[in-house]
Order: structure tokens, then sequence, then C-alpha cells
């Protein structure tokens, strides 16, 4: 919770009063709004709820319910100010440290929020996912760039001769989970999946040949969009990833946190929406991988039969594994992290760009809300298609093999990318599973 704070606050810190309580963008929330409404969550669940103490300001639950305030209008409320949300978030941090000092969490805690510390881990996730969505407001900020941009690690020598895709057997695995102490309630609970025999990319699709779609009219050719997407590239006028524009010399330049700089090549492709990633997909014979299968090439290991933590096994991210934690503000290059590849040879499949997958955004078999609906059950459905993996902008607490994120299937200033998959040929490496 105090890495999840520092974030916060190095992310509200630096910019002034006025830039802190203004709209960037209609899709976004102000960023004093997401302080306030982090400490709100944390009285609600942590200090109320889970800890049984009155609280600090129940008051303030109406201002800070996402659900009774659309983003757009939030800059409208009487919201606490800049100084008065610092304030608050740290007068309620005082009370998360005491209702810690007084509370069991071991696993004899019959209520569920304490036991394993279960509701401490949903609030520095709750944290670190609203840190991500500043992140992405500060994207869609105008001016210049206050946020430190430490470049990510070079791309390892075997980067450029990786095959363009790995096979990942059919048969069995075991999708989501009951065993991780703070995953959260869509990620639960662990169930048997039929998963046929796939192929897919090796890494996630590059801006290089994302540009080849473009300067194949990708983009105005009907046949690779469904009829939603088709339409919606015409109503938006999508022409590209957002933040690219045209240079002088026919090529591409990009806005990235207040910097502009050519697109590089061998960069996953990022700011793309469902719509874009389908396309792509079906332009180049492809399609999206299903949400199944984006799991199993993640986390199944063909040598034990069992599902791991994340693809390169049960231990926690490091710096050495995936591009996590907004510790470089942009995607490494295609083929990086070649500790954090999975047991198929996958690589990046966490960190650097979320990736969109064909799925709706649907319950696991014996699904149970926790501990509130709000979180996934009323967004479960056809409307939302669901991303996995995690991106440059998601803290390891928040992300796991077995997380879900979910989006509009137009939204795209969310730091999102994808990577492809074929079906296998019949008898090309099937297995009993
Ligand atoms: C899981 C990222 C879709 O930001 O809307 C934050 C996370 N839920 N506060 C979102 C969330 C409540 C959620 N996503
Ligand atoms: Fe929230």
């Amino acid at each position: 919770m105090e890495t999840a704070r520092r974030r916060t606050l190095a992310l509200t810190d630096c910019v002034d009063d006025a830039d802190l309580s203004a709209q960037h963008s209609p899709l976004m929330s102000p960023l004093v709004w997401d302080l306030a409404h982090i400490g709100n969550q944390e009285e609600l669940w942590l200090v109320r709820e889970a800890g049984g103490r009155p609280g600090l300001r129940p008051d303030l639950d109406p201002l800070y319910d996402a659900f009774q305030h659309p983003r757009a209008d939030r800059p409208a409320l009487p919201l606490l100010g800049p100084a008065q949300a610092r304030q608050y978030v740290a007068d309620v941090r005082e009370q998360t440290l005491d209702v810690l000092d007084a509370v069991d969490t071991g696993p004899g805690q019959a209520e569920p929020l304490l036991a394993g510390a279960f509701v401490f881990g949903m609030l520095a996730q709750h944290e670190q996912q609203h840190d991500e969505t500043m992140l992405a407001t500060h994207q869609l900020r105008r001016g210049h760039a206050v946020l430190e941009a430490p470049e990510p690690p070079a791309a390892p020598a075997d980067a450029a001769t990786l095959p363009a895709e790995v096979l990942v057997p059919g048969g069995l695995f075991t999708m989501g989970t009951t065993t991780e102490p703070w995953a959260l309630d869509n990620e639960r609970p662990s169930h048997p999946v039929e998963v046929d025999t796939f192929w897919l990319d090796t890494v996630p699709v590059t801006n290089g040949a994302y540009q080849e779609f473009i300067a194949a009219s990708g983009y105005r050719d009907e046949r690779w969009w469904t009829e939603g997407g088709w339409r919606h590239v015409q109503d938006a006028g999508l022409e590209a990833p957002l933040f690219w524009e045209r240079d002088a010399a026919g090529g591409w330049t990009r806005r990235r946190f207040g910097r502009t700089e050519a697109v590089p090549a061998d960069e996953p492709v990022v700011h793309v929406c469902w719509y874009e990633a389908d396309a792509y997909a079906r332009w180049a014979g492809r399609r999206l991988p299903t949400e199944a299968e984006w799991e199993k090439a993640a986390r199944h290991d063909p040598a034990t039969g069992a599902s791991r933590r994340y693809p390169w096994g049960d231990e926690e991210p490091t710096a050495e594994h995936a591009n996590l934690g907004q510790r470089h503000l942009r995607p490494a290059a295609a083929g990086s992290y070649p500790r954090g590849a999975a047991p198929s040879g996958a690589r990046q499949l966490l960190g650097d760009v979320w990736e969109w997958t064909a799925s709706d955004f649907s319950p696991y078999p014996g699904f149970e809300a926790f501990p509130y609906k709000e979180y996934s059950d009323v967004f479960f459905g056809p409307d939302y298609k669901v991303l996995r993996g995690g991106s440059f902008g998601s803290d390891q607490v928040a992300v796991r093999g077995t997380f879900r994120n979910w989006d509009y299937p137009i939204r795209r200033q969310i730091f999102s990318g994808f990577r492809t998959a074929r079906d296998a040929a019949a008898g090309e490496g099937g297995g009993a599973g």
C-alpha cells in the first residue's frame, strides 16, 4: 500500500492545482477525483467494512461513487480541492494502519475481507489500477512533459531471430484460480478448459507491422472490419493508433507523455482499440486469441500439467521478467524479457501492453461477486472485451496470469495492444492434455 501511495503522490504532485482539477479528456476524471476516490474506497472497504470503524467522511461516498456520476460529469461536482484531497487520503491511511495493527489477518480469520489480508491486497490493487488510469490521463494531457521516462532495456540479441509464432498444444488446462490470495472475484474459481492446438505470435504486434496494415489501406478496406468496427472507423475517422501523426516525410510520429518522437518500428503497438486489433488480425490472415487461449499460453506448464502464477513460474515479477510498474514510460522492444518467457516460448505476455482478446467479459462457472457487484458483475456481457497481461503502467500487485481487464471495443486511451493467433492444422502438435 505504501508503494501504491508513493506512485499516487508522484502522479499528482507533479502538476499544479489547476491541472489537477482540470478534465484532460471527457473519457477521464480530473486527477483530483481519482486521488480522493482512492481514499474513499480505502475508507469504505478497509476502515469501515473490514475494520468495523465509523470512518472519517461517509458523507463523501456519493461524490466518489463511480456509478453515481459518469466521468464527464465529475468536474462539475463539489469535489475536495487538491489540498483537502491530499489531507483526506493521508487521514484515511492513518486509520488503515491502525486497523492493520488491530486485526488478525491469518488464515483462521472467518471474515473473508481480512483472511489472508485480502482487503489490504484489494485496496493496494485498486490504488494501482487508478494510478494506471491517472497515467493514461497524463498521456492525454496537453503541455510539457512532467514524468521521468527512463529507457526500457535494449532488446536481447535473439529478438531479431525469434520464430514469428509458437505452438500451444491442445488439451485441458486450469483457467482462473481459487488459491491465489489476492485474486479478484472475476478470476475465480479455477476450472478446467479445453483448448485446441493453436499458434500464437511469439511477441505482441509491433508498430512496424501495424504500419504495413495502414500502408495497405487497411483502415479503408471494409473486408477486414466487423460491422460495428467499420461503422466506428467511419464515425470516428480512425486512420492510425491514437496519438499518431503523419510527419512531412510521410512517416509517423507520436506524442508520448508530452514529448514527440518518431514511432519506433520494433516496439509493440499501443493505443489501438479492439476493432483495430481485430481488423489487423483479419488482414494478416489470422485472428485474435480467445481469452482461454491467452491464459493457456501464459500459464500452462506442459511438463507438470499445472498452471503457473506467471508465464515464467510462480516467483514474483522482477525487473528481469517484465516491463511493469511505470518503471519505463513505454513498452520495451518486441522480443525483450527472455527470462519472462512462457514454456511455449511466447514473450512479453505480462507487462508492456495490455493485449486485446477475442472474448467478451463473462463470469467463470461458479463465479460469486466479492466483495461488491460493481467490481465485475455489472460489466459481464457482450458490451466489453477482455484484455490480458497488463502494461508498462500496471503494477505487479495488480497483474498476474489470471488477471482480467475489460473495456469497450472502441476504447484506446488505455495502454492497449495485441498479438494474433491461428488454428493449427489437423495433426499439428496435438496433445491428449
Ligand atoms: C478493471 C480497470 C476495468 O478502472 O474501471 C477501479 C478497475 N474498478 N475501480 C476500472 C476499477 C473500480 C476497472 N478496470
Ligand atoms: Fe475505483
